[in-house]
């Protein structure tokens, strides 16, 4: 086991007005206050000023799931880092293959939007991910280490010590098709591997690398345990209360 500390994300996506996001974290706080891992709710923009106040007092950390990488400007539609930061905003998802797949999301935009972040404080939860093609193909591991260096261009050592990328597989998110713990395992590995190739071994044993795909209670914990994966990003188990709190034990 290593010892760094397990993030579990709840990737709500477009689910949950801002009442009902708030009556969500007022609950599931007292069903988390015994969890040593790092709890964090990624909520759509509409929610996350309920969502704060809701947490204070908790754990609970609040992230948006995206965001533009400009800080300002004619970008109708958009939220930018510092709009975020300025609520008090932890975390942000950047390149979830829905933003990359449904919102043309390329691994140049995803870049500007991880060193945008970093500029304005907040902390991006990077997503990579091969198709089922890639996978039948054999290009996973090749994918992946691609996606991965793009994601970082211009990171500093000292910024990607504070990320934290998420493996799903696209085959994985939705479908409840979990990939096997080994499967998780082997590509979260290639990650470790990857940075530790950009930067250092030192490096490389600080990122949180997290695990996503259909992930829900009944396989979550075999999922953490294995040696590379420091927790997950959770779709649909994360909308339920108990399960998303089960989820978070341990
Ligand atoms: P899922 O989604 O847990 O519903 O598969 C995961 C994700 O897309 O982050």
């Amino acid at each position: 086991m290593s010892n760094r500390k397990l993030i579990i994300a709840g990737n709500w996506k477009m689910n949950k007005t801002p009442a009902e996001a708030s009556s969500f974290i007022k609950e599931l706080k007292p069903l988390i206050k015994r969890s040593r891992n790092e709890v964090v709710c990624a909520v759509p923009f509409v929610d996350i000023q309920t969502s704060i106040t809701a947490a204070r007092g908790s754990r609970i950390k609040i992230a948006a799931q995206n965001m533009h990488f400009e800080e300002k400007g004619a970008y109708t539609g958009e939220v930018s880092g510092q709009m975020l930061k300025s609520m008090g905003v932890t975390y942000v998802i950047i390149g979830h293959s829905e933003r990359r797949e449904y919102f043309a999301e390329t691994n140049r935009t995803v870049n500007k939007k991880v060193i945008a972040a970093y500029k304005c404080g907040l902390k991006p939860i990077i997503c990579v991910g091969e198709s089922l093609a890639q996978r039948e193909a054999g290009l996973t591991a090749e994918h992946i280490r691609y996606q991965v260096k793009a994601a970082l261009v211009g990171v500093t050592a000292d910024q990607v010590k504070k990320a934290v990328i998420a493996y799903e597989p696209i085959w994985a998110i939705g479908t409840g098709r979990t990939a096997t713990a080994e499967q998780a395992q082997e590509v979260c590995h290639i990650i470790r591997m990857t940075i530790k190739e950009l930067y250092s071994k030192r490096v490389s044993s600080v990122v949180r690398i997290q695990y996503g795909g259909s992930v829900k209670a009944d396989n979550a914990h075999e999922l953490f345990s294995m040696e590379d994966i420091d927790g997950g990003l959770v779709g649909g188990a994360s909308l339920k209360l108990s399960e998303f709190a089960a989820i978070t034990a341990g």
